[in-house]
Protein backbone atom coordinates (compact mmCIF):
# COMPACT_ATOMS: atom_id res chain seq x y z
CA UNK A 1 0.00 0.00 0.00
CA UNK A 2 1.08 3.33 -1.27
CA UNK A 3 1.10 5.94 1.76
CA UNK A 4 0.73 9.46 0.66
CA UNK A 5 -1.25 12.10 2.15
CA UNK A 6 -2.92 15.22 0.99
CA UNK A 7 -2.82 18.19 3.00
CA UNK A 8 -5.79 20.77 2.03
CA UNK A 9 -4.82 23.96 5.24
CA UNK A 10 -7.70 25.76 3.52
CA UNK A 11 -8.66 29.45 5.14
CA UNK A 12 -9.41 31.24 8.11
CA UNK A 13 -7.51 29.39 10.95
CA UNK A 14 -7.13 26.63 8.70
CA UNK A 15 -2.77 26.62 7.92
CA UNK A 16 -1.99 27.55 11.34
CA UNK A 17 -3.97 24.90 12.71
CA UNK A 18 -2.38 22.58 9.81
CA UNK A 19 0.84 23.93 10.23
CA UNK A 20 0.69 22.50 14.04
CA UNK A 21 -0.59 18.88 12.91
CA UNK A 22 2.26 18.32 10.36
CA UNK A 23 4.37 19.25 12.64
CA UNK A 24 3.14 16.25 15.22
CA UNK A 25 2.35 14.18 11.53
CA UNK A 26 6.39 14.84 11.07
CA UNK A 27 7.56 13.74 13.89
CA UNK A 28 5.20 10.30 14.44
CA UNK A 29 6.16 9.53 11.34
CA UNK A 30 10.03 9.68 12.10
CA UNK A 31 9.54 7.80 15.42
CA UNK A 32 7.36 5.07 14.17
CA UNK A 33 9.47 4.60 11.00
CA UNK A 34 5.71 5.10 9.13
CA UNK A 35 7.10 5.73 5.63
CA UNK A 36 4.11 8.25 4.94
CA UNK A 37 4.53 11.38 2.10
CA UNK A 38 2.89 14.32 1.98
CA UNK A 39 2.13 17.50 -0.35
CA UNK A 40 -0.15 20.30 0.17
CA UNK A 41 -3.26 21.34 -2.19
CA UNK A 42 -5.67 24.74 -2.29
CA UNK A 43 -9.50 24.09 -1.23
CA UNK A 44 -11.79 26.52 -0.23
CA UNK A 45 -11.63 30.29 -0.38
CA UNK A 46 -7.89 29.66 -1.23
CA UNK A 47 -8.27 27.97 -4.18
CA UNK A 48 -11.27 30.09 -5.43
CA UNK A 49 -8.45 33.15 -5.39
CA UNK A 50 -5.89 30.98 -7.05
CA UNK A 51 -8.02 29.66 -9.66
CA UNK A 52 -11.56 30.59 -9.19
CA UNK A 53 -12.92 27.68 -7.99
CA UNK A 54 -13.38 26.22 -4.87
CA UNK A 55 -12.16 22.29 -5.84
CA UNK A 56 -9.57 22.44 -8.84
CA UNK A 57 -9.08 19.32 -10.74
CA UNK A 58 -5.74 19.70 -9.53
CA UNK A 59 -6.90 19.13 -5.90
CA UNK A 60 -9.30 16.74 -6.75
CA UNK A 61 -6.80 14.06 -8.64
CA UNK A 62 -4.66 14.29 -5.81
CA UNK A 63 -6.73 13.74 -3.39
CA UNK A 64 -8.29 10.80 -5.44
CA UNK A 65 -4.92 9.49 -5.95
CA UNK A 66 -4.01 10.02 -2.32
CA UNK A 67 -4.73 7.30 0.46
CA UNK A 68 -5.68 10.15 2.79
CA UNK A 69 -6.54 13.90 3.53
CA UNK A 70 -5.65 15.75 5.92
CA UNK A 71 -7.74 19.37 5.85
CA UNK A 72 -7.90 22.16 8.01
CA UNK A 73 -11.18 24.20 7.42
CA UNK A 74 -12.96 26.15 4.66
CA UNK A 75 -15.16 29.42 4.05
CA UNK A 76 -15.03 33.30 5.95
CA UNK A 77 -16.40 36.42 5.14
CA UNK A 78 -14.67 37.32 2.02
CA UNK A 79 -16.40 34.79 0.12
CA UNK A 80 -19.74 34.64 1.58
CA UNK A 81 -21.39 37.48 -1.47
CA UNK A 82 -19.88 35.19 -4.19
CA UNK A 83 -21.81 32.66 -6.43
CA UNK A 84 -23.74 29.91 -4.07
CA UNK A 85 -22.24 26.99 -6.56
CA UNK A 86 -18.68 28.31 -6.42
CA UNK A 87 -18.48 29.07 -2.88
CA UNK A 88 -15.70 27.30 -0.57
CA UNK A 89 -18.34 25.07 1.14
CA UNK A 90 -19.21 23.95 -1.91
CA UNK A 91 -15.51 22.98 -2.73
CA UNK A 92 -16.29 20.95 0.84
CA UNK A 93 -19.34 18.81 -0.46
CA UNK A 94 -17.94 18.07 -3.47
CA UNK A 95 -14.63 16.56 -2.30
CA UNK A 96 -16.73 14.85 0.03
CA UNK A 97 -18.69 13.26 -2.95
CA UNK A 98 -16.48 13.07 -5.48
CA UNK A 99 -14.50 10.97 -2.75
CA UNK A 100 -17.33 8.74 -2.00
CA UNK A 101 -16.75 9.75 1.71
CA UNK A 102 -20.13 8.46 3.14
CA UNK A 103 -19.43 7.97 6.63
CA UNK A 104 -18.48 10.61 8.74
CA UNK A 105 -17.57 9.84 12.65
CA UNK A 106 -17.50 12.14 14.83
CA UNK A 107 -16.23 11.01 18.25
CA UNK A 108 -17.39 13.73 21.14
CA UNK A 109 -14.91 12.61 24.37
CA UNK A 110 -14.53 14.50 27.56
CA UNK A 111 -10.97 14.88 28.59
CA UNK A 112 -10.94 14.66 32.29
CA UNK A 113 -9.03 17.60 32.57
CA UNK A 114 -11.61 19.83 30.27
CA UNK A 115 -14.53 18.77 32.87
CA UNK A 116 -14.97 22.31 33.88
CA UNK A 117 -14.73 23.70 30.39
CA UNK A 118 -18.46 22.15 29.82
CA UNK A 119 -20.94 24.46 30.13
CA UNK A 120 -22.93 21.45 31.71
CA UNK A 121 -22.43 20.21 35.34
CA UNK A 122 -19.52 18.03 35.40
CA UNK A 123 -21.39 15.46 36.83
CA UNK A 124 -23.50 15.18 33.80
CA UNK A 125 -20.49 14.81 31.56
CA UNK A 126 -18.15 13.17 33.53
CA UNK A 127 -16.50 10.24 31.78
CA UNK A 128 -18.36 10.99 28.45
CA UNK A 129 -17.54 9.36 25.35
CA UNK A 130 -20.11 9.09 22.19
CA UNK A 131 -19.50 8.79 18.70
CA UNK A 132 -21.58 10.39 15.88
CA UNK A 133 -21.70 8.42 12.84
CA UNK A 134 -23.18 11.18 10.57
CA UNK A 135 -24.30 10.22 6.59
CA UNK A 136 -22.10 12.50 4.54
CA UNK A 137 -22.80 12.06 0.91
CA UNK A 138 -26.90 12.06 0.70
CA UNK A 139 -30.05 13.31 2.18
CA UNK A 140 -30.91 17.15 1.92
CA UNK A 141 -27.23 18.04 1.51
CA UNK A 142 -27.26 16.59 -2.29
CA UNK A 143 -30.98 15.82 -2.80
CA UNK A 144 -32.55 16.91 -6.43
CA UNK A 145 -34.51 19.00 -6.87
CA UNK A 146 -33.00 22.50 -5.19
CA UNK A 147 -32.79 25.91 -5.82
CA UNK A 148 -34.72 29.46 -5.30
CA UNK A 149 -37.21 29.70 -7.75
CA UNK A 150 -39.64 32.60 -8.83
CA UNK A 151 -43.66 31.87 -8.81
CA UNK A 152 -45.80 33.12 -10.84
CA UNK A 153 -47.15 35.51 -8.26
CA UNK A 154 -42.98 36.54 -8.73
CA UNK A 155 -42.31 35.64 -5.16
CA UNK A 156 -39.51 33.81 -5.14
CA UNK A 157 -39.50 30.50 -3.18
CA UNK A 158 -36.82 27.74 -2.08
CA UNK A 159 -36.35 24.26 -1.64
CA UNK A 160 -34.18 21.49 -1.15
CA UNK A 161 -35.05 17.81 -0.95
CA UNK A 162 -34.20 15.11 1.39
CA UNK A 163 -33.69 11.97 -0.19
CA UNK A 164 -32.32 8.55 0.91
CA UNK A 165 -31.80 5.56 -0.94
CA UNK A 166 -32.02 1.68 0.63
CA UNK A 167 -28.50 1.34 0.01
CA UNK A 168 -27.38 4.65 0.98
CA UNK A 169 -28.71 3.36 4.89
CA UNK A 170 -28.01 0.34 5.18
CA UNK A 171 -24.00 1.17 4.47
CA UNK A 172 -23.69 3.82 6.76
CA UNK A 173 -25.80 1.21 9.28
CA UNK A 174 -23.28 -1.44 8.64
CA UNK A 175 -20.56 1.18 9.70
CA UNK A 176 -22.56 2.18 12.88
CA UNK A 177 -23.25 -1.22 14.34
CA UNK A 178 -19.58 -2.51 13.42
CA UNK A 179 -18.04 0.53 15.10
CA UNK A 180 -20.33 0.01 18.50
CA UNK A 181 -19.33 -3.88 17.95
CA UNK A 182 -15.67 -2.48 19.27
CA UNK A 183 -17.20 -0.04 21.82
CA UNK A 184 -20.18 -0.23 24.09
CA UNK A 185 -22.25 -2.17 21.78
CA UNK A 186 -25.34 0.09 21.60
CA UNK A 187 -26.47 2.17 18.59
CA UNK A 188 -29.07 5.06 18.91
CA UNK A 189 -31.02 5.90 15.35
CA UNK A 190 -31.80 9.38 14.93
CA UNK A 191 -34.73 10.19 12.92
CA UNK A 192 -37.75 12.18 12.79
CA UNK A 193 -40.23 9.43 11.22
CA UNK A 194 -43.35 10.85 13.00
CA UNK A 195 -42.89 13.79 10.04
CA UNK A 196 -40.95 12.47 7.01
CA UNK A 197 -41.06 9.85 5.05
CA UNK A 198 -37.33 9.41 3.95
CA UNK A 199 -36.48 9.29 7.69
CA UNK A 200 -39.39 6.40 8.20
CA UNK A 201 -37.68 3.88 5.69
CA UNK A 202 -34.56 5.44 7.60
CA UNK A 203 -35.91 3.78 10.31
CA UNK A 204 -37.33 0.79 9.11
CA UNK A 205 -33.91 -0.10 6.77
CA UNK A 206 -32.03 0.41 10.30
CA UNK A 207 -33.78 -1.84 12.08
CA UNK A 208 -33.64 -4.23 9.21
CA UNK A 209 -29.56 -4.51 9.43
CA UNK A 210 -29.53 -4.62 13.48
CA UNK A 211 -30.70 -8.24 12.41
CA UNK A 212 -27.00 -8.62 11.77
CA UNK A 213 -25.92 -7.55 14.84
CA UNK A 214 -27.50 -9.56 17.80
CA UNK A 215 -24.84 -7.97 19.94
CA UNK A 216 -25.53 -4.68 19.58
CA UNK A 217 -28.76 -3.22 21.07
CA UNK A 218 -30.56 -0.36 18.59
CA UNK A 219 -32.78 1.91 19.78
CA UNK A 220 -34.74 4.89 18.16
CA UNK A 221 -35.12 8.52 18.91
CA UNK A 222 -36.91 11.69 17.17
CA UNK A 223 -34.13 14.46 16.41
CA UNK A 224 -35.79 16.72 18.57
CA UNK A 225 -35.80 14.50 21.44
CA UNK A 226 -32.36 13.88 20.54
CA UNK A 227 -31.30 17.31 20.71
CA UNK A 228 -32.91 17.31 24.27
CA UNK A 229 -31.50 14.30 25.69
CA UNK A 230 -27.92 15.36 24.40
CA UNK A 231 -27.94 17.71 27.20
CA UNK A 232 -30.43 16.13 30.16
CA UNK A 233 -28.38 13.14 30.35
CA UNK A 234 -25.78 12.65 27.36
CA UNK A 235 -23.75 9.79 29.12
CA UNK A 236 -26.93 7.26 28.04
CA UNK A 237 -25.46 7.50 24.20
CA UNK A 238 -22.84 4.87 22.81
CA UNK A 239 -22.88 5.04 18.47
CA UNK A 240 -25.46 7.75 17.18
CA UNK A 241 -25.94 7.28 13.69
CA UNK A 242 -28.38 9.70 11.34
CA UNK A 243 -28.38 11.40 7.95
CA UNK A 244 -26.46 14.14 7.17
CA UNK A 245 -28.68 17.60 8.40
CA UNK A 246 -29.12 16.17 11.70
CA UNK A 247 -25.42 14.63 11.93
CA UNK A 248 -24.83 18.29 11.16
CA UNK A 249 -26.59 19.70 14.20
CA UNK A 250 -26.21 16.92 16.63
CA UNK A 251 -22.78 16.82 16.21
CA UNK A 252 -22.13 20.74 17.21
CA UNK A 253 -24.08 20.00 20.14
CA UNK A 254 -22.21 17.04 21.15
CA UNK A 255 -19.01 18.68 20.28
CA UNK A 256 -20.09 21.54 23.28
CA UNK A 257 -20.85 19.18 25.56
CA UNK A 258 -16.59 18.27 25.99
CA UNK A 259 -15.69 22.09 26.44
CA UNK A 260 -14.62 23.20 23.27
CA UNK A 261 -15.47 22.07 19.43
CA UNK A 262 -11.34 23.08 19.61
CA UNK A 263 -10.34 19.39 20.43
CA UNK A 264 -12.52 17.24 18.47
CA UNK A 265 -11.75 15.17 15.43
CA UNK A 266 -12.74 13.76 12.86
CA UNK A 267 -12.72 11.19 9.72
CA UNK A 268 -14.51 10.62 6.63
CA UNK A 269 -14.42 6.92 4.93
CA UNK A 270 -15.34 5.40 2.36
CA UNK A 271 -16.07 1.82 1.54
CA UNK A 272 -11.88 1.13 1.52
CA UNK A 273 -10.86 3.29 4.83
CA UNK A 274 -10.07 5.85 2.38
CA UNK A 275 -10.76 9.19 4.51
CA UNK A 276 -10.54 12.55 4.71
CA UNK A 277 -9.70 14.08 8.55
CA UNK A 278 -10.29 17.32 9.66
CA UNK A 279 -11.17 18.94 13.01
CA UNK A 280 -15.37 18.97 13.57
CA UNK A 281 -14.85 22.94 13.65
CA UNK A 282 -14.80 25.80 11.14
CA UNK A 283 -12.40 28.21 9.99
CA UNK A 284 -12.95 31.14 12.67
CA UNK A 285 -12.21 34.03 10.62
CA UNK A 286 -12.79 36.41 13.82
CA UNK A 287 -9.72 34.84 15.28
CA UNK A 288 -8.09 34.04 11.96
CA UNK A 289 -4.27 35.13 11.71
CA UNK A 290 -3.80 36.00 15.50
CA UNK A 291 -2.10 32.68 16.67
CA UNK A 292 -4.76 31.94 19.22
CA UNK A 293 -6.51 28.79 17.75
CA UNK A 294 -6.60 25.14 19.49
CA UNK A 295 -4.73 22.86 17.05
CA UNK A 296 -5.57 19.77 18.93
CA UNK A 297 -8.81 18.52 16.97
CA UNK A 298 -6.41 18.48 13.81
CA UNK A 299 -3.98 17.25 15.73
CA UNK A 300 -6.13 14.54 17.05
CA UNK A 301 -7.60 13.95 13.49
CA UNK A 302 -3.89 13.07 12.37
CA UNK A 303 -4.46 10.46 14.52
CA UNK A 304 -7.81 9.20 14.01
CA UNK A 305 -6.02 9.00 10.43
CA UNK A 306 -2.88 6.85 11.25
CA UNK A 307 -5.77 4.92 12.89
CA UNK A 308 -8.39 4.39 10.46
CA UNK A 309 -6.59 4.71 7.30
CA UNK A 310 -3.09 3.29 7.99
CA UNK A 311 -3.69 1.17 10.70
CA UNK A 312 -1.07 2.43 12.79
CA UNK A 313 -2.58 2.61 16.19
CA UNK A 314 0.61 2.31 18.48
CA UNK A 315 1.53 6.06 16.57
CA UNK A 316 -2.12 7.20 16.51
CA UNK A 317 -2.28 6.26 20.61
CA UNK A 318 1.14 7.94 20.89
CA UNK A 319 -0.59 11.22 19.36
CA UNK A 320 -3.66 10.83 22.01
CA UNK A 321 -1.62 10.38 24.74
CA UNK A 322 0.67 13.41 24.07
CA UNK A 323 -2.40 15.65 23.71
CA UNK A 324 -3.27 13.79 27.22
CA UNK A 325 0.18 14.91 28.42
CA UNK A 326 0.12 18.59 27.39
CA UNK A 327 -3.45 19.08 29.22
CA UNK A 328 -1.87 17.43 32.54
CA UNK A 329 0.81 20.03 32.15
CA UNK A 330 -2.09 22.48 32.47
CA UNK A 331 -1.23 24.74 28.97
CA UNK A 332 -4.66 25.92 27.15
CA UNK A 333 -5.39 27.48 24.08
CA UNK A 334 -8.26 30.37 25.17
CA UNK A 335 -11.21 28.31 23.88
CA UNK A 336 -10.78 25.56 26.57
CA UNK A 337 -8.94 27.98 29.27
CA UNK A 338 -10.19 28.45 32.89
CA UNK A 339 -8.77 29.70 35.82
CA UNK A 340 -5.57 29.07 37.24
CA UNK A 341 -4.50 27.38 33.69
CA UNK A 342 -1.80 28.48 31.37
CA UNK A 343 -2.89 30.17 28.38
CA UNK A 344 -1.10 29.54 25.48
CA UNK A 345 -1.06 29.89 21.65
CA UNK A 346 -1.34 27.77 18.63
CA UNK A 347 2.68 27.27 18.01
CA UNK A 348 2.94 26.69 21.87
CA UNK A 349 0.38 24.10 22.14
CA UNK A 350 1.49 22.14 19.20
CA UNK A 351 5.45 22.64 19.77
CA UNK A 352 4.09 21.26 23.67
CA UNK A 353 2.76 17.87 22.00
CA UNK A 354 5.84 17.16 19.71
CA UNK A 355 7.79 17.53 22.58
CA UNK A 356 5.04 14.99 24.77
CA UNK A 357 5.29 12.46 21.91
C1 LIG B 1 -19.45 20.41 8.95
C2 LIG B 1 -19.68 21.79 8.39
C3 LIG B 1 -20.02 21.66 6.93
C4 LIG B 1 -21.29 20.84 6.83
C5 LIG B 1 -20.18 23.00 6.18
C6 LIG B 1 -18.94 23.86 6.30
C7 LIG B 1 -20.54 22.81 4.73
O1 LIG B 1 -20.67 22.44 9.13
O2 LIG B 1 -18.53 19.72 8.46
O3 LIG B 1 -20.17 20.02 9.86
O4 LIG B 1 -22.40 21.37 6.99
O5 LIG B 1 -21.19 19.64 6.60
MG1 LIG C 1 -21.33 21.37 10.85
Amino acid sequence: MSKHIVILPGDGIGPEIVGEAVKVLAAVNEKFSLGLTWENQLLGGAAIDAHGVPLPDVTLDAAKKADAVLLGAVGGPKWDAIERSIRPERGLLKIRSELNLFANLRPAILYPQLASASSLKPEIVAGLDILIVRELTGGIYFGQPRGVRTLENGERQGFNTDVYSESEIRRIAHVAFQLALQRNKKVLSVDKANVLEVTELWKEIVTEVAKDYPDVQLSHMYVDNAAMQLVKAPKQFDVIVTGNLFGDILSDEAAMLTGSIGMLPSASLDQNKKGMYEPCHGSAPDIAGKGVANPLATILSVAMMLRYTFGAEAAAKCIEDAVGRVLDQNLRTPDIYTDGMQKVGTQEMGAAVVAAL
